[in-house]
């Protein structure tokens, strides 16, 4: 039995060179410059509405760019038709053949292209056996269950040997623990392919799971192209302070005071060195820790999440959201010191929203 060759299936890089689509009016993709490792594992992540499966569509070559350019192993694809762009696709609507059997549905491409039994025969085994599908090939889809629809999908791009794979928010029909085993058979099988991966999803766990590089958008802007350990530890802006994590980073607007910022007007210092004027102070949930010496405060109420415990928390100035063990013991109306350690805090600019690598606290 032959394997997928090296030569025939592994990835290859991708370059969008300011890519803008714009829709009348309205910019969906707005001069994206993004460069992707072959074999790399890139996942544009956003909200919804944000041009995330226009952008893969301009990848794809089912849209059109505005302006702009993108490349494919160095060669210029920005006018191919997409049946020349070397790359399958995975869709949320699995877009399966009711009519047709799993086994017809993942060959349905490679007939298409008239390829030679034998070669169809053992491609098709190589899908069925990595996705497990064996059992399943003469079933039509309508007997089948949500996942085993996304595998024939899957099986279906498997097949097809394209050195470049674009899904969409391939699992948003799928419940919460199925996501969970399909996100980690996807990353497997595009480890094993060597394929280079574009996925699009709104799920910040599918996106830091998942990732070898992040591409954050925001209004059809590319706003930070990161791994995912940068994009938690590093946030560049205050959008993505706020979309990486759960519960999400809290932002404190600071103000000036003599000798650093203090969290109210006419407050105490207590960021010394840190300039208070327009400036937003992030700290996430997970980094504040109750101890004594800390800042003053109460809790406002606590959720009770099993493994964690999430108490609101009225300080100086605000409320900031903390993240303690499930087994802390604190309950609303008790007063508690909330430390926050130099060394997790994050600065921004109050009106750009962009970080500021140049303030450090206690400095
Ligand atoms: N063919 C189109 N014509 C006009 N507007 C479009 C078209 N396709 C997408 N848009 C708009 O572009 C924006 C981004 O859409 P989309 O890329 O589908 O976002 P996402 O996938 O991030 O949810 C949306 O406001 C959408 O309404
Ligand atoms: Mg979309």
């Amino acid at each position: 039995m032959s394997e997928p060759s090296a030569s025939e299936c592994r990835g290859v890089g991708i370059s969008l060179r300011s890519v803008t689509k714009i829709f009348g009016a309205f910019t969906a993709v707005n001069d994206v410059s993004l460069d992707i490792a072959p074999g790399e594992f890139l996942v544009i992540l956003g909200p919804s509405g944000c041009g995330k499966s226009t952008l893969l569509r301009l990848v794809a070559g089912l849209e059109s760019v505005t302006s702009g350019s993108m490349l494919m192993g160095g060669a210029d694809i920005t006018a191919l038709p997409p049946a020349d762009r070397r790359l399958s696709m995975v869709f949320q609507s699995y877009a399966l053949f009711p009519h047709l059997s799993v086994r017809e549905n993942i060959v349905f491409g490679l007939r298409l292209r008239k390829r030679g039994a034998q070669e169809v025969a053992e491609r098709l085994e190589i899908a069925s056996r990595l996705l497990g599908l064996g059992e399943l090939l003469d079933r039509k889809p309508s007997e089948l269950s949500g996942g085993q629809q996304q595998r024939v999908a899957l099986g279906r791009a498997i097949v097809s040997k394209k050195p470049v794979c674009l899904m969409d928010e391939p699992l948003s029909n799928l419940d919460a623990k199925l996501r969970n085993s399909m996100r980690r058979e996807i990353h497997a099988l595009q480890r094993t392919l060597g394929i280079t991966m574009i996925y699009v999803t709104h799920d910040q766990v599918e996106a830091m799971t998942m990732a070898d590089r992040v591409a954050l958008l925001d209004g059809g802007r590319l706003v930070q192209h990161a791994t995912p350990a940068e994009l938690y530890s590093r946030p560049q802006t205050v959008f993505a302070a706020r979309f990486i994590g759960t519960p999400p980073m809290n932002l404190v607007p600071l103000h000036e005071a003599e000798g650093g910022a203090a969290l109210e007007p006419g407050g105490a210092v207590v960021l010394p060195g840190v300039p208070g004027k327009g400036v937003l102070l992030g700290v996430r949930p997970e980094d504040i820790v109750l101890a004594p010496g800390g800042l003053p405060a109460r809790v406002l109420d606590t959720e009770f999440l099993g493994a964690d415990l999430l108490a609101r928390c009225a300080l100086a100035g605000g409320e900031v959201l903390v993240r303690l063990p499930g087994k802390r013991e604190v309950a609303g109306g008790d007063g508690v010191r909330l430390v926050l350690p130099p060394q997790a805090l994050h600065f921004f600019d109050a009106a750009s929203g962009r970080r500021r690598d140049d303030i450090l606290c206690g400095a």
